[in-house]
């Protein structure tokens, strides 16, 4: 038996372990409960009484040498894979170069936009794109029964038939900023006011249900028609270049009188057409009044254009819907 147990200790010095699964093995075979070393244990009632003792020691030892054996062979092989690992990494090549993103094309175009204004001595605000029926149509001089309150191009959020309660509406545009800004700024007052707007339009290449709109007040004494049409030149030529080719048509807002739209000509695949990009006038008296200007001191002009508009000609787009479907074929030409 004792001879046994010598045996053993050079069968556990000797076995070979290279791989995962030969060390499993090794397990299997001393220290598993089925494995040799356990059965011998059980063999104890045919050892001679007064070799117990012995055999108890040196079966213990053996046992300690088994599980001593089993853990530097696991750590070994452990250290080998790791050190394979790390020889496969080149640390000569190149690193890898992760995708970075850039701004979306509307939001640079409106950068582009308040660098032009912030040069031209304007500041910027903003109002909320919830807005009253007041701010929206009442207080810019929409007559009750005007068509664009109608549901076809506002969205309600509220809409009550107590004329104590006043409906509430996605913004359809920016000019009630104007309001809000008169309300609470006394002029002189030179703002712009960018920001979303939202109409109940059916969705097309050209119409979508919510764009973006820079609105501009200019309110101080003596502000004439002469100046809106200096600042608008002044502004597309440094938004376009000086070889700009525009038009002022006479239009028609409630809000302004007189009220002036601007084209800028626009040419794609050899031929052209005229893309309006803005409306504009003089501020009405009664828009003043609503707000709490007094119209007797002061004038000003106003204006409200088309952030998608003037992307649209600053880089060649011909369908409004590219800038909302964020497909990032589209979005990566803007790098
Ligand atoms: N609010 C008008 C629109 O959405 C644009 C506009 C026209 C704004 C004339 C103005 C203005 O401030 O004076 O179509």
């Amino acid at each position: 038996m004792l001879e046994e147990i010598k045996a053993l200790h050079t069968e556990i010095e000797d076995f070979v372990v290279d791989t995962p699964n030969q060390l499993e093995d090794f397990r299997l075979e001393f220290l598993s409960k089925n494995g040799r070393i356990q059965s011998m244990f059980k063999r104890i009632g045919e050892v001679p009484n007064e070799q117990k003792a012995a055999f108890g020691k040196g079966m213990n030892e053996l046992k300690q040498k088994a599980q001593a054996r089993f853990d530097s062979l696991q750590a070994q092989l452990k250290s080998d894979s790791q050190q394979e690992n790390s020889a496969k990494d080149d640390i000569t090549l190149t690193a890898p170069s992760y995708p970075v993103g850039s701004l979306h094309p509307l939001t640079q175009t409106l950068e582009e936009m308040k660098n032009i204004f912030y040069r031209l001595g304007f500041t910027i605000s903003d109002g909320p794109e919830i807005e009253d029926d007041f701010h929206n149509f009442t207080a810019l001089n929409f007559p009750p029964n005007h068509p664009a309150r109608d549901e076809q191009d506002t969205f309600f959020v509220r809409k009550s038939d107590d004329p104590n309660i006043d409906d509430l509406v996605l913004r359809t545009h920016t000019s009630p900023v104007q309001i809000r800004l008169m309300e609470k700024q006394k002029p002189p007052i030179r703002a712009i006011m960018p920001g979303r707007v939202y109409r109940n339009e059916a969705v097309s290449p050209k119409s979508y249900f919510l764009f973006h709109q820079v609105e501009a007040l200019y309110v101080d004494e003596n502000v004439s028609v002469a100046d809106l049409k200096e600042t608008l030149i002044t502004f597309v030529k440094l938004m376009f270049g000086s070889d700009v080719k525009y038009r002022l048509r006479p239009g028609f807002f409630p809000f302004t009188e007189p009220s002036l739209e601007l084209d800028i000509w626009w040419e794609a695949n050899g031929s052209g057409k005229w893309l309006e990009i803005l409306g504009s006038g003089m501020v009405d008296p009664n828009v003043f009044k609503a707000a709490g200007v007094d119209p007797e001191k002061y004038t000003g002009f106003a204006w409200g254009m088309g952030v998608e508009r003037i992307a649209i000609l600053r880089h060649g787009i011909d369908d409004i819907r590219t800038f909302y479907e964020n497909d990032i074929r589209f979005l990566e030409q803007f790098n």
